[in-house]
Protein backbone atom coordinates (compact mmCIF):
# COMPACT_ATOMS: atom_id res chain seq x y z
CA UNK A 1 0.00 0.00 0.00
CA UNK A 2 1.07 3.55 -0.79
CA UNK A 3 4.00 1.71 -2.38
CA UNK A 4 5.33 4.21 -5.68
CA UNK A 5 6.74 0.83 -7.44
CA UNK A 6 7.60 1.97 -10.54
CA UNK A 7 6.39 -1.17 -12.03
CA UNK A 8 2.91 -0.25 -12.06
CA UNK A 9 2.04 1.10 -14.87
CA UNK A 10 -0.05 3.84 -13.79
CA UNK A 11 2.01 5.64 -10.79
CA UNK A 12 0.45 4.75 -7.58
CA UNK A 13 1.21 8.64 -7.00
CA UNK A 14 -1.62 9.34 -9.18
CA UNK A 15 -3.90 7.61 -6.66
CA UNK A 16 -4.45 9.10 -3.36
CA UNK A 17 -6.61 5.95 -2.63
CA UNK A 18 -3.82 3.99 -2.54
CA UNK A 19 -2.55 6.34 0.19
CA UNK A 20 -4.97 4.47 2.71
CA UNK A 21 -6.21 1.09 0.56
CA UNK A 22 -5.24 -1.91 -1.39
CA UNK A 23 -8.22 -0.93 -4.07
CA UNK A 24 -9.56 -3.85 -5.56
CA UNK A 25 -13.09 -3.06 -6.43
CA UNK A 26 -12.30 -1.57 -9.89
CA UNK A 27 -15.30 -3.46 -11.40
CA UNK A 28 -17.68 -1.79 -8.96
CA UNK A 29 -16.67 1.73 -8.22
CA UNK A 30 -12.94 2.67 -9.49
CA UNK A 31 -11.26 5.73 -7.34
CA UNK A 32 -10.81 8.96 -9.70
CA UNK A 33 -7.26 9.40 -11.00
CA UNK A 34 -5.54 12.72 -8.62
CA UNK A 35 -5.72 14.07 -12.72
CA UNK A 36 -9.47 13.38 -12.97
CA UNK A 37 -10.36 14.87 -9.57
CA UNK A 38 -8.00 18.10 -10.88
CA UNK A 39 -9.93 18.39 -14.18
CA UNK A 40 -13.46 18.04 -11.71
CA UNK A 41 -12.29 21.24 -9.70
CA UNK A 42 -10.82 23.40 -12.20
CA UNK A 43 -14.20 23.21 -14.21
CA UNK A 44 -15.92 23.92 -10.80
CA UNK A 45 -13.79 27.05 -10.09
CA UNK A 46 -13.38 28.25 -14.36
CA UNK A 47 -17.30 27.84 -14.58
CA UNK A 48 -17.94 29.86 -11.05
CA UNK A 49 -15.74 32.63 -12.11
CA UNK A 50 -16.73 32.79 -16.16
CA UNK A 51 -19.65 31.05 -16.88
CA UNK A 52 -20.33 31.11 -20.45
CA UNK A 53 -17.19 32.34 -21.07
CA UNK A 54 -15.51 29.03 -20.00
CA UNK A 55 -18.20 26.86 -22.52
CA UNK A 56 -16.13 27.10 -25.54
CA UNK A 57 -13.01 25.68 -23.84
CA UNK A 58 -15.00 23.21 -22.19
CA UNK A 59 -16.62 22.42 -25.35
CA UNK A 60 -13.03 21.86 -26.78
CA UNK A 61 -12.17 19.51 -23.97
CA UNK A 62 -15.32 17.55 -24.94
CA UNK A 63 -14.13 17.28 -27.93
CA UNK A 64 -10.57 16.16 -26.82
CA UNK A 65 -12.13 13.43 -24.71
CA UNK A 66 -14.31 12.21 -27.64
CA UNK A 67 -11.02 11.68 -29.35
CA UNK A 68 -9.67 9.91 -26.47
CA UNK A 69 -12.88 7.78 -26.16
CA UNK A 70 -12.51 6.85 -30.27
CA UNK A 71 -8.95 5.90 -29.82
CA UNK A 72 -9.79 3.72 -26.65
CA UNK A 73 -12.19 1.91 -28.26
CA UNK A 74 -10.60 1.77 -31.85
CA UNK A 75 -13.43 3.47 -33.71
CA UNK A 76 -13.66 7.21 -35.10
CA UNK A 77 -14.22 10.71 -33.03
CA UNK A 78 -17.72 11.04 -35.11
CA UNK A 79 -19.12 7.39 -33.98
CA UNK A 80 -18.93 8.70 -30.33
CA UNK A 81 -21.49 9.78 -28.48
CA UNK A 82 -21.46 10.72 -24.62
CA UNK A 83 -24.47 9.46 -22.19
CA UNK A 84 -25.18 9.44 -19.21
CA UNK A 85 -24.37 5.72 -18.41
CA UNK A 86 -24.27 2.36 -19.75
CA UNK A 87 -28.01 1.75 -18.50
CA UNK A 88 -28.90 4.99 -20.25
CA UNK A 89 -26.79 3.77 -23.86
CA UNK A 90 -29.06 0.46 -23.40
CA UNK A 91 -31.94 2.43 -23.60
CA UNK A 92 -31.12 4.29 -26.57
CA UNK A 93 -30.74 1.24 -28.38
CA UNK A 94 -33.70 -0.60 -27.26
CA UNK A 95 -35.64 2.26 -27.72
CA UNK A 96 -34.39 3.76 -31.14
CA UNK A 97 -33.77 0.15 -33.04
CA UNK A 98 -36.77 -0.35 -35.84
CA UNK A 99 -37.68 -3.45 -34.32
CA UNK A 100 -40.73 -5.22 -36.16
CA UNK A 101 -42.87 -7.85 -34.34
CA UNK A 102 -40.55 -11.38 -34.70
CA UNK A 103 -37.65 -10.13 -34.41
CA UNK A 104 -35.27 -12.28 -32.22
CA UNK A 105 -32.61 -10.49 -29.32
CA UNK A 106 -29.90 -12.84 -27.79
CA UNK A 107 -29.57 -11.63 -24.33
CA UNK A 108 -27.28 -13.89 -21.69
CA UNK A 109 -29.17 -14.41 -18.90
CA UNK A 110 -26.71 -13.61 -16.14
CA UNK A 111 -26.19 -10.57 -17.50
CA UNK A 112 -25.93 -7.49 -15.14
CA UNK A 113 -30.01 -6.27 -14.38
CA UNK A 114 -29.53 -3.35 -16.99
CA UNK A 115 -28.15 -5.32 -19.46
CA UNK A 116 -31.24 -7.49 -19.93
CA UNK A 117 -34.27 -4.42 -18.15
CA UNK A 118 -33.10 -2.42 -21.26
CA UNK A 119 -34.88 -4.78 -24.18
CA UNK A 120 -37.33 -6.23 -21.68
CA UNK A 121 -39.86 -3.72 -22.79
CA UNK A 122 -39.84 -5.05 -26.13
CA UNK A 123 -41.73 -8.10 -25.49
CA UNK A 124 -45.06 -6.24 -25.80
CA UNK A 125 -44.16 -5.41 -29.11
CA UNK A 126 -43.39 -8.75 -30.45
CA UNK A 127 -39.97 -9.16 -29.80
CA UNK A 128 -38.52 -12.59 -28.68
CA UNK A 129 -36.21 -12.32 -25.75
CA UNK A 130 -33.52 -15.13 -26.21
CA UNK A 131 -31.54 -16.00 -23.21
CA UNK A 132 -28.62 -18.29 -23.60
CA UNK A 133 -27.28 -19.85 -20.64
CA UNK A 134 -23.93 -19.60 -19.31
CA UNK A 135 -22.29 -22.97 -18.15
CA UNK A 136 -21.17 -24.11 -14.48
CA UNK A 137 -20.38 -22.25 -11.31
CA UNK A 138 -17.89 -19.65 -13.46
CA UNK A 139 -20.98 -18.86 -16.00
CA UNK A 140 -19.00 -19.25 -18.71
CA UNK A 141 -20.36 -17.95 -22.23
CA UNK A 142 -17.90 -19.46 -24.96
CA UNK A 143 -19.43 -18.87 -28.56
CA UNK A 144 -20.42 -22.52 -28.71
CA UNK A 145 -23.00 -21.38 -26.21
CA UNK A 146 -24.45 -18.95 -28.93
CA UNK A 147 -23.81 -21.21 -31.84
CA UNK A 148 -27.72 -23.19 -31.77
CA UNK A 149 -29.38 -19.80 -30.83
CA UNK A 150 -27.49 -17.80 -33.78
CA UNK A 151 -28.09 -20.55 -36.26
CA UNK A 152 -32.16 -21.07 -35.17
CA UNK A 153 -34.62 -19.23 -37.84
CA UNK A 154 -35.69 -15.98 -37.66
CA UNK A 155 -31.79 -15.76 -36.97
CA UNK A 156 -31.26 -12.98 -34.08
CA UNK A 157 -31.65 -9.30 -35.65
CA UNK A 158 -29.32 -8.52 -32.51
CA UNK A 159 -26.86 -10.04 -29.93
CA UNK A 160 -26.64 -7.84 -26.43
CA UNK A 161 -24.07 -9.16 -24.17
CA UNK A 162 -21.25 -7.57 -21.77
CA UNK A 163 -17.37 -8.06 -22.98
CA UNK A 164 -16.80 -9.02 -19.48
CA UNK A 165 -19.67 -10.20 -16.56
CA UNK A 166 -19.77 -8.36 -13.74
CA UNK A 167 -19.74 -11.05 -11.37
CA UNK A 168 -17.57 -14.01 -12.45
CA UNK A 169 -15.75 -12.07 -15.16
CA UNK A 170 -16.07 -14.31 -18.24
CA UNK A 171 -15.04 -12.56 -21.13
CA UNK A 172 -16.61 -13.11 -24.08
CA UNK A 173 -14.24 -12.76 -27.55
CA UNK A 174 -15.75 -10.13 -29.59
CA UNK A 175 -13.85 -10.60 -32.61
CA UNK A 176 -15.42 -14.06 -33.14
CA UNK A 177 -19.10 -13.37 -31.88
CA UNK A 178 -19.27 -10.49 -33.95
CA UNK A 179 -18.42 -12.91 -37.20
CA UNK A 180 -20.85 -15.16 -35.78
CA UNK A 181 -23.47 -12.54 -35.50
CA UNK A 182 -22.49 -11.23 -38.96
CA UNK A 183 -22.46 -14.41 -40.76
CA UNK A 184 -26.61 -14.28 -39.85
CA UNK A 185 -27.18 -10.90 -40.03
CA UNK A 186 -27.36 -9.78 -36.68
CA UNK A 187 -26.11 -6.74 -35.68
CA UNK A 188 -23.64 -6.68 -32.46
CA UNK A 189 -24.62 -4.67 -29.43
CA UNK A 190 -21.71 -4.75 -26.47
CA UNK A 191 -22.15 -3.73 -22.67
CA UNK A 192 -18.31 -2.80 -22.45
CA UNK A 193 -18.17 -1.42 -18.70
CA UNK A 194 -16.19 -4.16 -17.34
CA UNK A 195 -13.72 -4.15 -20.21
CA UNK A 196 -13.06 -0.64 -21.47
CA UNK A 197 -9.86 0.65 -20.09
CA UNK A 198 -8.36 -2.37 -19.39
CA UNK A 199 -8.68 -4.47 -22.02
CA UNK A 200 -7.38 -3.68 -25.55
CA UNK A 201 -10.22 -2.56 -27.65
CA UNK A 202 -10.39 -2.75 -31.50
CA UNK A 203 -14.15 -2.22 -32.02
CA UNK A 204 -13.75 -1.09 -35.52
CA UNK A 205 -11.51 -3.59 -36.88
CA UNK A 206 -13.24 -6.97 -35.34
CA UNK A 207 -17.00 -6.05 -36.04
CA UNK A 208 -18.58 -4.60 -32.56
CA UNK A 209 -21.69 -2.62 -33.99
CA UNK A 210 -22.57 -0.55 -30.95
CA UNK A 211 -20.74 -0.26 -27.55
CA UNK A 212 -21.76 1.24 -24.17
CA UNK A 213 -20.00 1.98 -20.91
CA UNK A 214 -19.94 4.58 -18.43
CA UNK A 215 -16.46 6.22 -17.02
CA UNK A 216 -16.63 5.03 -13.18
CA UNK A 217 -15.01 1.29 -13.78
CA UNK A 218 -12.23 0.30 -15.26
CA UNK A 219 -12.08 4.07 -17.51
CA UNK A 220 -11.44 5.42 -13.80
CA UNK A 221 -13.53 8.44 -14.42
CA UNK A 222 -16.79 10.01 -12.43
CA UNK A 223 -20.61 8.58 -12.81
CA UNK A 224 -22.44 9.79 -15.43
CA UNK A 225 -20.21 10.65 -18.20
CA UNK A 226 -20.03 7.68 -20.38
CA UNK A 227 -19.68 6.53 -24.28
CA UNK A 228 -21.54 4.90 -26.69
CA UNK A 229 -19.63 4.19 -30.44
CA UNK A 230 -21.70 3.36 -33.06
CA UNK A 231 -20.45 2.52 -36.50
CA UNK A 232 -21.26 4.35 -39.67
CA UNK A 233 -23.65 1.62 -40.94
CA UNK A 234 -25.71 1.45 -38.05
CA UNK A 235 -26.14 5.54 -37.35
CA UNK A 236 -29.17 6.28 -39.60
CA UNK A 237 -30.61 2.92 -38.25
CA UNK A 238 -31.08 4.40 -34.65
CA UNK A 239 -33.26 6.69 -33.96
CA UNK A 240 -32.18 9.48 -31.44
CA UNK A 241 -34.83 8.98 -28.92
CA UNK A 242 -33.59 12.13 -27.10
CA UNK A 243 -33.99 14.68 -30.16
CA UNK A 244 -33.09 18.01 -29.40
CA UNK A 245 -30.96 21.33 -30.07
CA UNK A 246 -27.62 19.30 -29.36
CA UNK A 247 -28.36 17.44 -31.82
CA UNK A 248 -28.93 19.33 -34.98
CA UNK A 249 -26.33 21.49 -37.32
CA UNK A 250 -25.44 23.74 -37.34
CA UNK A 251 -25.42 24.31 -33.57
CA UNK A 252 -26.74 27.64 -32.48
CA UNK A 253 -29.47 27.47 -34.77
CA UNK A 254 -32.10 28.28 -32.35
CA UNK A 255 -35.06 27.65 -35.01
CA UNK A 256 -35.41 24.50 -34.61
CA UNK A 257 -35.35 23.76 -38.37
CA UNK A 258 -31.47 22.36 -38.28
CA UNK A 259 -30.82 19.20 -39.98
CA UNK A 260 -29.87 16.05 -38.03
CA UNK A 261 -25.94 15.97 -37.02
CA UNK A 262 -24.40 13.22 -39.46
CA UNK A 263 -22.58 11.70 -36.55
CA UNK A 264 -23.36 10.19 -33.58
CA UNK A 265 -23.42 13.32 -31.85
CA UNK A 266 -26.64 13.19 -32.50
CA UNK A 267 -28.00 11.41 -29.70
CA UNK A 268 -26.37 14.23 -27.31
CA UNK A 269 -29.99 16.18 -27.14
CA UNK A 270 -28.89 18.14 -24.67
CA UNK A 271 -26.47 19.89 -22.76
CA UNK A 272 -23.74 17.32 -21.56
CA UNK A 273 -22.54 16.55 -18.34
CA UNK A 274 -19.33 18.79 -19.13
CA UNK A 275 -17.86 18.24 -15.27
CA UNK A 276 -18.05 14.81 -15.52
CA UNK A 277 -16.32 14.55 -19.15
CA UNK A 278 -13.35 16.85 -18.35
CA UNK A 279 -12.89 14.35 -15.55
CA UNK A 280 -13.16 11.13 -17.79
CA UNK A 281 -10.91 12.61 -20.14
CA UNK A 282 -7.91 13.40 -17.78
CA UNK A 283 -8.15 9.89 -16.38
CA UNK A 284 -8.34 8.67 -20.61
CA UNK A 285 -5.26 10.56 -20.96
CA UNK A 286 -3.64 8.54 -18.32
CA UNK A 287 -4.50 5.50 -19.57
CA UNK A 288 -3.92 6.16 -22.67
CA UNK A 289 -0.56 7.62 -22.29
CA UNK A 290 0.59 4.26 -20.01
CA UNK A 291 -0.32 2.08 -22.94
CA UNK A 292 -3.67 0.21 -22.92
CA UNK A 293 -1.55 -3.11 -24.11
CA UNK A 294 0.99 -2.63 -21.06
CA UNK A 295 -1.84 -2.16 -18.27
CA UNK A 296 -4.19 -5.53 -19.20
CA UNK A 297 -0.61 -7.21 -19.11
CA UNK A 298 -0.15 -5.92 -15.31
CA UNK A 299 -3.55 -6.52 -14.70
CA UNK A 300 -3.61 -9.92 -15.91
CA UNK A 301 -0.47 -10.85 -14.12
CA UNK A 302 -1.72 -9.74 -10.83
CA UNK A 303 -4.86 -11.54 -11.51
CA UNK A 304 -2.46 -14.70 -12.37
CA UNK A 305 -0.69 -13.86 -8.75
CA UNK A 306 -4.31 -13.89 -6.93
CA UNK A 307 -4.94 -17.32 -8.40
CA UNK A 308 -1.99 -18.88 -7.09
CA UNK A 309 -2.08 -17.50 -3.95
CA UNK A 310 -5.77 -18.63 -3.75
CA UNK A 311 -5.65 -22.59 -4.59
CA UNK A 312 -2.56 -22.93 -2.76
CA UNK A 313 -4.87 -21.97 0.46
CA UNK A 314 -7.16 -23.97 -0.84
CA UNK A 315 -9.81 -21.40 -2.11
CA UNK A 316 -11.93 -22.63 -5.18
CA UNK A 317 -11.47 -19.48 -8.08
CA UNK A 318 -15.16 -19.84 -9.78
CA UNK A 319 -13.60 -17.05 -12.50
CA UNK A 320 -12.78 -18.83 -15.75
CA UNK A 321 -8.96 -17.80 -16.37
CA UNK A 322 -8.54 -20.25 -19.53
CA UNK A 323 -10.43 -18.27 -22.36
CA UNK A 324 -12.27 -16.54 -20.66
CA UNK A 325 -9.59 -14.60 -18.05
CA UNK A 326 -10.37 -10.64 -17.48
CA UNK A 327 -9.95 -8.81 -14.91
CA UNK A 328 -11.98 -9.78 -12.53
CA UNK A 329 -11.16 -12.84 -9.92
CA UNK A 330 -13.74 -13.94 -8.23
CA UNK A 331 -13.35 -16.58 -5.11
CA UNK A 332 -15.80 -18.58 -2.69
CA UNK A 333 -14.57 -18.07 0.86
CA UNK A 334 -13.44 -21.58 2.99
CA UNK A 335 -14.99 -20.32 6.12
CA UNK A 336 -16.76 -16.67 6.16
CA UNK A 337 -19.60 -15.62 3.78
CA UNK A 338 -18.72 -13.46 1.27
CA UNK A 339 -20.12 -10.30 3.10
CA UNK A 340 -18.42 -10.91 6.23
CA UNK A 341 -15.13 -11.72 4.45
CA UNK A 342 -15.43 -8.37 2.33
CA UNK A 343 -16.28 -6.95 5.55
CA UNK A 344 -12.90 -7.96 7.09
CA UNK A 345 -11.02 -7.02 4.64
CA UNK A 346 -11.72 -3.71 4.43
CA UNK A 347 -10.61 -3.78 8.36
CA UNK A 348 -7.44 -4.36 7.26
CA UNK A 349 -7.13 -1.72 4.30
CA UNK A 350 -8.27 -4.46 1.27
CA UNK A 351 -11.43 -3.26 -0.51
CA UNK A 352 -13.46 -5.78 -2.34
CA UNK A 353 -16.89 -6.66 -3.13
CA UNK A 354 -19.41 -9.57 -3.11
CA UNK A 355 -20.96 -11.52 -6.14
CA UNK A 356 -22.20 -14.28 -7.23
CA UNK A 357 -21.20 -17.26 -4.22
CA UNK A 358 -18.12 -15.40 -3.60
CA UNK A 359 -15.87 -12.43 -2.99
CA UNK A 360 -14.85 -10.59 -6.46
CA UNK A 361 -11.25 -8.93 -6.67
CA UNK A 362 -10.93 -6.52 -9.78
CA UNK A 363 -7.19 -5.12 -9.53
CA UNK A 364 -6.41 -1.87 -12.24
CA UNK A 365 -2.84 -0.84 -12.99
CA UNK A 366 -2.37 1.29 -10.07
CA UNK A 367 -2.00 -1.91 -7.72
CA UNK A 368 1.60 -3.63 -7.60
CA UNK A 369 2.80 -7.14 -6.88
CA UNK A 370 3.55 -6.35 -3.40
CA UNK A 371 -0.47 -5.21 -3.00
CA UNK A 372 -1.52 -8.12 -4.25
CA UNK A 373 0.65 -10.19 -1.66
CA UNK A 374 -0.73 -8.09 1.41
CA UNK A 375 -4.23 -8.44 -0.10
CA UNK A 376 -3.61 -12.37 -0.11
CA UNK A 377 -2.30 -12.45 3.21
CA UNK A 378 -4.63 -10.42 4.73
CA UNK A 379 -7.78 -13.03 3.14
CA UNK A 380 -5.78 -15.83 5.13
CA UNK A 381 -6.16 -13.51 8.20
CA UNK A 382 -10.00 -13.18 7.54
CA UNK A 383 -11.39 -16.33 6.14
CA UNK A 384 -10.74 -18.64 9.29
CA UNK A 385 -13.51 -20.98 10.73
CA UNK A 386 -15.99 -19.15 13.34
CA UNK A 387 -14.00 -19.66 16.70
CA UNK A 388 -17.23 -20.45 18.63
CA UNK A 389 -18.83 -21.83 15.62
CA UNK A 390 -15.82 -23.64 14.12
CA UNK A 391 -16.61 -25.78 10.91
CA UNK A 392 -17.30 -24.05 7.01
CA UNK A 393 -19.62 -21.65 5.62
CA UNK A 394 -22.14 -23.88 3.53
CA UNK A 395 -25.20 -23.54 5.58
CA UNK A 396 -24.44 -19.52 6.25
CA UNK A 397 -23.93 -19.21 2.22
CA UNK A 398 -26.59 -21.15 1.55
CA UNK A 399 -28.73 -18.10 1.30
CA UNK A 400 -26.86 -16.30 -0.95
CA UNK A 401 -26.91 -18.32 -3.60
C1 LIG B 1 -22.01 -5.05 -16.71
C2 LIG B 1 -22.49 -3.78 -16.08
N1 LIG B 1 -23.31 -2.96 -16.75
C3 LIG B 1 -23.71 -1.78 -16.24
C4 LIG B 1 -23.31 -1.39 -14.97
C5 LIG B 1 -23.70 -0.06 -14.43
O1 LIG B 1 -24.59 0.62 -15.25
P1 LIG B 1 -24.66 2.19 -15.28
O2 LIG B 1 -23.44 2.71 -15.97
O3 LIG B 1 -25.90 2.44 -16.04
O4 LIG B 1 -24.76 2.65 -13.87
C6 LIG B 1 -22.51 -2.23 -14.21
C7 LIG B 1 -22.14 -1.86 -12.84
O5 LIG B 1 -21.87 -2.65 -11.99
C8 LIG B 1 -22.07 -3.44 -14.79
O6 LIG B 1 -21.25 -4.26 -14.11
Amino acid sequence: MGDDSPTTPLSQEAFPVTERWIYLNNAGRAPLSRGAADALAEFGRESSRSGCLAFNDQMARVERTRELAAQLMGTSADEVAFIKNTTEGLAFVANGFPWEAGDRILIPSCEFPSTRLAFSGLASRGVDIDLVEPEGPGATLPIERFAAQLAAAPHPTMVVVSWVQFAQGWRTDLRDLASACHEVGAILCVNAIQGLGVLTAEFGAIGVDIAVADGHKWMLGPEGAGVLSITAEHLDRLVPTELGWNSVVPRGDWSGNGSLDPTARRFEGGSLNLAGIAGLGASLELLLGAGIDRIEHHVDRLCDQLVAGLTASGRAVISDRGRGRSPIVTFDPLHARPEDLCAGLRSHGVVTAPRATGVRLSPHAYVSADDIAAALEAIDRCDRPDPVLGGTRPALAEGLR
